[in-house]
């Protein structure tokens, strides 16, 4: 089992009959989706998913988890989920993929937000590896790398094939910026605070808990 495989395994035991479970995106959230689904199977736990993309509303139908669309739900028991980075403090970065808003928002009806992933995702400061992502409406695009470009440099997401913008399921837009000021509370409130950014990709706040492989160890973090 590699290190991704194996916090995803070790996420399972947060997870227990009737409850419903949000799925992350990625290769790490992949693992956990696979799992749950043959845990679901063999135990009969009658869980609920809900899927925080389309890649993984795919990936649990074919793994054959039964599934709610967001507008069926108020609040959920459980969302696991991978992270582009993690502070010591739980702060996150994600949304290399498209879907920020899906995962906020589960992130934030959560009861429980537990984040799995290797060593590999671990920083100091939010934004050392990665630039910070905000999704944005397509018609205020400029106008909002206008306001960024006195706080860092950056530009709009190019997508996969080159040809065109980067798309989300939202139908947005993202800016990916690398940011002069390194503290992610202020960076949370200034890009929240931003008209037109419809969601960024600092998750302040909202994790509980997460799970860290190192070669063949986890380690737990959890929130006081
Ligand atoms: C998706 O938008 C991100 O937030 C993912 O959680 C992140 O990219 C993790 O992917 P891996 O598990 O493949 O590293």
């Amino acid at each position: 089992m590699n290190d991704k495989e194996l916090v995803a395994h070790q996420a399972l035991q947060y997870v227990s009959e009737n409850m419903i479970v949000g799925l992350g995106t990625g290769s790490t959230a992949n693992y956990f989706i696979d799992a749950l689904a043959k845990r679901n199977k063999e135990e009969k736990l009658n869980v609920r998913a809900v899927s925080s993309s389309v890649v993984s509303m795919i990936k649990a139908k074919e793994a054959g988890l039964p599934l709610l669309a967001m507008e069926q739900i108020k609040e959920i028991d459980l969302y696991v989920d991978g992270a582009d980075e993690i502070t010591s403090d739980l702060t996150l970065l994600k949304g290399r993929g498209y879907d920020l808003v899906r995962e906020k928002l589960l992130a934030r009806s959560a009861k429980k937000f537990i984040v799995i992933a290797d060593e590999s995702k671990i920083v100091k400061n939010i934004g050392d590896n990665f630039p910070i992502p905000s999704e944005v409406h397509p018609f205020a695009w400029d106008l909002i790398k206008n306001v960024l470009i006195k706080k860092g440099t950056g530009d709009i997401r190019i997508n996969a094939a080159k040809d065109g913008y980067a798309i989300t399921s939202c139908g947005n837009f993202v800016l990916d910026f690398n940011y002069t000021e390194k503290d992610a509370e202020k960076l949370n409130a200034f890009l929240s605070q931003t008209p037109g950014i419809v969601e960024h990709g600092i998750f302040y706040n909202l994790a509980h808990g997460a799970l860290i492989s190192n070669n063949g160890k986890i380690r737990e973090i959890w929130k006081t």
